[in-house]
């Protein structure tokens, strides 16, 4: 595991931006696992301006996201896939049909785990995958637990995520109780995993996810079992 402190989240955001980059460059047809939520914003804006640059081509690359939250469309600006299409695929040369979001409002909501969990595999499993951390130490939406979970499922969602995620919502009443969550077996599957988190309110789940004993209910210290993972964190929020 390579532990990377920084000083300023726009140098964790340029970093990851990075690392994400060279992977397109060395495979344009990559598999990349993306993340939604605040800590990836400034990753996806320095991808967005290689982009328009012409410095980083995404004509080949696929994508797969962590999860949605259940029961909402693609149409709800609280989905996930009106978040990924608005800061990300909407400005860059991605071809959106090779972009995967689970959909949380499949009338069988196991049958669309089973068949994204199938389709990563077809991939050949996920080249690249950006994580965030949630306050609980949850990775996608894979709560703490008493063991890790390995396939796409359904999950309730904590308290304590329901009550950070507020903030996106009129009203803590709005938020979804339930997601649908990439499981462990795709994440630990992917290739190269990169985890990015800020500010002083994530100090010390970070301490005990990577400095800490592997427990599942801090789920992502499985990530300290993976053999190619980067974690990069700063303290200090993005400079308004
Ligand atoms: C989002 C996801 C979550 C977030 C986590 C941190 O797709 O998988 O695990 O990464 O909740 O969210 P932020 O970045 O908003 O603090």
């Amino acid at each position: 595991m390579r532990y990377i402190k920084v000083d300023s989240y726009e140098i964790m955001s340029r970093k990851a931006a990075a690392i994400i980059a060279a992977e397109i460059v060395r495979k344009p047809n990559c598999v990349i696992g993306l993340a939604t939520g605040s800590t990836p914003l400034g990753t996806y804006a320095q991808l967005i301006e290689w982009n328009k640059k012409g410095d980083l081509d995404f004509s080949e690359v696929t994508s797969v996201n962590l999860d949605e939250y259940y029961g909402l469309d693609a149409s709800n600006d609280q989905s996930y896939r009106y978040f990924m299409n608005t800061n990300l695929f909407d400005h860059i040369n991605i071809d959106k049909a090779n972009t995967y979001v689970p959909n949380g409002i499949a009338d069988d909501i196991d049958a669309e785990c089973a068949a994204y969990d199938k389709r990563i595999e077809d991939f050949g499993g996920i080249d690249i995958q950006l994580l965030g951390i949630g306050p609980d130490g949850h990775i996608g939406f894979n709560e703490p637990d008493t063991c890790f979970v390995k396939p796409t499922h359904k999950v309730t969602l904590d308290a304590s995520t329901i009550e950070a995620n507020s903030r996106f919502f009129n009203d803590i009443s709005e938020v979804p109780t339930s997601a649908v969550t990439m499981g462990m077996g795709a994440i630990m599957g992917a290739k190269k995993v990169i985890l990015i988190a800020n500010g002083l309110n994530k100090k010390e789940i970070m301490e005990k996810a990577f400095f800490g004993p592997i427990d599942p209910q801090v789920p992502a210290s499985i990530l300290q079992l993976h053999p190619d993972v980067t974690v990069i964190y700063t303290e200090k929020n993005p400079v308004k």
